[in-house]
């Protein structure tokens, strides 16, 4: 699967002058993506959540893109059909994307179920240049069943949800994430301590952190 070609051919790229380097010399940091994919219930939301925390608490710029959030407004004409899901992530992905180009660490927390559309946000940022590290928030289907943080899994299973993931739903799991969380195994703390040293160690964002 690849990016539709713009509708119309009549309409002509605009470069700028001020290009990353120099937003990222303003900022004290560089702008990435870090994708967050797995069951709903996993902990996406919450380790993203924790890391939005640890990342201002060192003065670095970021923004949590979620989404129950973006449902409500951009892709609020959207449900959990296959299709619908596809044109949410690629719609997500592009928004991730310029987000990041501005020079935000953009934390993006979606179910995003199926390996293609992920591979094609990945594509769309690495083409440019864009860094993209995917972390698989990998708690088994029986943890997110048994937290039900929205009693959705309960609807799914009395069939009052149609199509609910990893219920009737697929989840593809990544097969070379750059990160992978245990949620059983380490606590949220630690989840987003493990992201802030990974984003260190890609010279993303400074050791120490700015004043
Ligand atoms: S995605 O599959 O298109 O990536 P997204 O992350 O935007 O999903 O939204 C998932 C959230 O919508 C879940 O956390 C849950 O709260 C809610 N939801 C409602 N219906 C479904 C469904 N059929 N499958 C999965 N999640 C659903």
């Amino acid at each position: 699967m690849s990016q539709p070609e713009p509708k119309s051919s009549n309409i002509v790229w605009h470069d700028g002058e001020i290009g990353r380097d120099d937003r990222a010399r303003v900022l004290g940091h560089r702008g990435a993506t870090l994708w967050f994919t797995g069951l709903s219930g996993s902990g996406k939301s919450t380790i993203a959540v924790a890391l939005e925390h640890a990342l201002i608490q060192r003065n670095c710029l970021c923004y949590r893109l979620d989404g129950d959030n973006v449902r409500h407004g951009l892709n609020a004409n959207l449900g959990f059909s296959a299709e619908d899901r596809t044109e949410n992530i690629r719609r997500v992905g592009e928004v991730a994307k310029l987000f990041s180009d501005s020079g935000v660490l953009t934390l993006s927390s979606f179910i995003s179920p199926y390996r293609a559309d992920r591979k094609l946000v990945r594509d769309t940022h690495t083409k440019d240049g864009i860094p993209f590290l995917e972390v698989f928030v990998n708690t088994p289907l029986e943890v997110c069943e048994s937290r039900d943080p929205k009693g959705l899994y309960k609807k799914a299973r009395a069939g009052e949800i149609k199509g609910f993931t990893g219920i009737d739903d697929p989840y593809e799991t990544p097969e070379d994430p750059e990160i992978e969380i245990d949620t059983t195994q380490y606590s949220i703390e630690h989840a987003a301590q493990r992201l802030i040293e990974e984003l260190i160690a890609r010279d993303l964002i400074p050791k120490e952190p700015r004043s």
